[in-house]
């Protein structure tokens, strides 16, 4: 069939406006409806919506329409907080109550088990929400741009790399918006070149600021294309008058990538890290290492894995993914050992502080990349009753699946901010002897399309 004859027998035009009824959500938070049978993404528009849409790009089999105007809104539509948010990458679904973002989130995981784990009868939990569910997020990881003369500092727009200024952010914490208003300042004043990626010139890239939001301490990271901060110790004299700065880094990245923080840091004033709490023990954070950024919802993250896993004091634990040993840790109270693995050096060596700082002696972290690291461990007879997997976004690698299959642990803790990644690893596991006995979504980003799941799977025995 030629192009031209499939074209015909599409029922909508580019440029020309339709109305429509919106029926579901997209894994992007796009409303999704049909014109004839014809599907139309909608960015902004919400089930149950009767819209106006103007047609503005046409495929062989789906359409992407703008939302024009709303003709009948839904039930669950609520006004935007924030000014920016229909344009910033940062919050995809502020328009949508956060009950029904909760619910898209449970059901996002149902379609991911459903459509690519083949799991058509598990019963995935209602994602645990928060009470209050603004200002959660204790990291900022702001890039920073010049626009014909004019700086910008916010999150990328949204499927571009164009920084959407943003003064006020309603998912940081108040204090990060004063840090950022000072570094603004700073960077006005004095002149300072921020990077520009196409030409790769440019002296500032990133602002990234993390809080440790029970002990209050924070710190400041600049991440540059060069050695030095020029008037440094005017920006630092500002920003050490904020109550619990404890650390200024410069993080230098001169690498044409879009990967944020390069692998050196310069401690300019302070500690060099920053310490938060999670329930009753301690961590030091490094800027490098990573820890999760809601740390409400972490709490009842690791608190729901560790009931799953059920551990009566017997058990050895193996933490893939462990970052800081953050589960670790709250694994080995209540395991005879756990062993962590984890792939950035200055996480490991946090993980090994933080086993010190809060008096655990039954840990051990081994550092590497997993796909290395378990493959070596199952040579030298290591077992394992239970495992927990974190991996980052893209999932786990197959020969760390392929590994654990051999090691055959009991139980299986998966834990994962990328439902589909983590259907397509589930499913690996559930072809040989496992099956998925809990499901519990965790809402650790409201207002963005992302969940958190935590899963036990258990060993099928034959
Ligand atoms: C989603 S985080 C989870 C960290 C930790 N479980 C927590 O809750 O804070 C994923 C971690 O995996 C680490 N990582 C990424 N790729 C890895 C690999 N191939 N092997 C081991 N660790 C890796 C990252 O550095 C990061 O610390």
């Amino acid at each position: 069939m030629s192009k031209k004859t499939v074209l015909k027998n599409v029922p909508v035009e580019k440029n020309k406006c339709y109305t429509m009824t919106i029926d579901d959500l997209g894994s992007e938070g796009e409303g999704i409806g049909k014109i004839e049978g014809f599907a139309i993404f909608v960015e902004g528009a919400l089930p149950q919506e009767e819209i106006e849409v103007l047609i503005v790009k046409v495929k062989k089999n789906f359409a992407y329409g703008k939302l024009k105007r709303i003709l009948k809104p839904s039930s669950q539509r609520v006004s935007h907080l924030c000014d920016v948010a229909s344009k910033c990458g940062g919050c995809q679904l502020q328009h949508l109550s956060y009950k029904g973002q909760l619910e898209y989130k449970t059901k996002k995981v149902e379609m991911a088990l459903k459509k690519i784990a083949q799991l058509h009868s598990v019963e995935v939990l209602p994602a645990l929400g928060m009470e209050d569910c603004w200002r959660y997020r204790n990291k900022v990881q702001f890039p920073v741009a010049n626009h014909n003369g004019n700086l910008k500092i916010g999150f990328y727009g949204k499927r571009s790399h164009n920084v959407i200024d943003t003064k006020k952010c309603f998912l940081q914490n108040k204090i990060s918006d004063k840090i950022v208003e000072i570094i603004r300042e700073f960077l006005e004043q004095y002149h300072i070149s921020v990077y520009d990626e196409k030409i790769h010139k440019g002296l500032v890239r990133h602002i990234l600021i993390k809080i440790g939001f029970s002990i209050k301490q924070i710190m400041v990271c600049l991440v540059i294309n060069g050695k030095e901060l020029p008037h440094k110790e005017i920006l630092i004299q500002h920003l050490q008058c904020i109550e619990g700065m404890t650390s200024i880094v410069l993080n230098i990245n001169r690498e044409k990538t879009n990967v944020i923080l390069g692998n050196q840091n310069r401690v300019i004033w302070g500690k060099g890290y920053i310490v938060d709490n999670i329930g009753e023990l301690e961590f030091e954070i490094s800027p490098l290492s990573f820890f999760q950024v809601n740390p409400v919802q972490t709490k009842k993250l690791y608190q729901k894995a560790l009931e799953f896993a059920q551990l009566n004091g017997d058990e050895i634990v193996l933490d893939l993914y462990c970052g800081i040993g953050t589960m670790s840790l709250f694994f080995a109270q209540k395991a005879k050992c756990v062993v962590g693995c984890e792939i950035v050096e200055e996480a490991v060596a946090d993980a090994k502080r933080n086993a010190k700082r809060n008096h655990i002696q039954n840990v051990d972290f081994v550092q590497g990349a997993a796909e290395d690291v378990i493959p070596m461990l199952y040579e030298k007879d290591l077992k394992a009753d239970v495992i927990i997997l974190d991996p980052p976004r893209k999932g786990c690698d197959e020969k760390v699946l392929n590994t654990i299959l051999k090691i055959n642990p009991q139980k299986i803790v998966y834990v994962s901010c990328d439902p589909a990644t983590m259907a397509r690893d589930i499913k690996i596991l559930v072809q040989q002897n496992y099956c998925v006995k809990l499901v519990q979504p965790v809402d650790m980003f409201p207002h963005s399309i992302h969940v958190e799941t935590v899963v036990l799977m258990s060993r099928v025995e034959k």
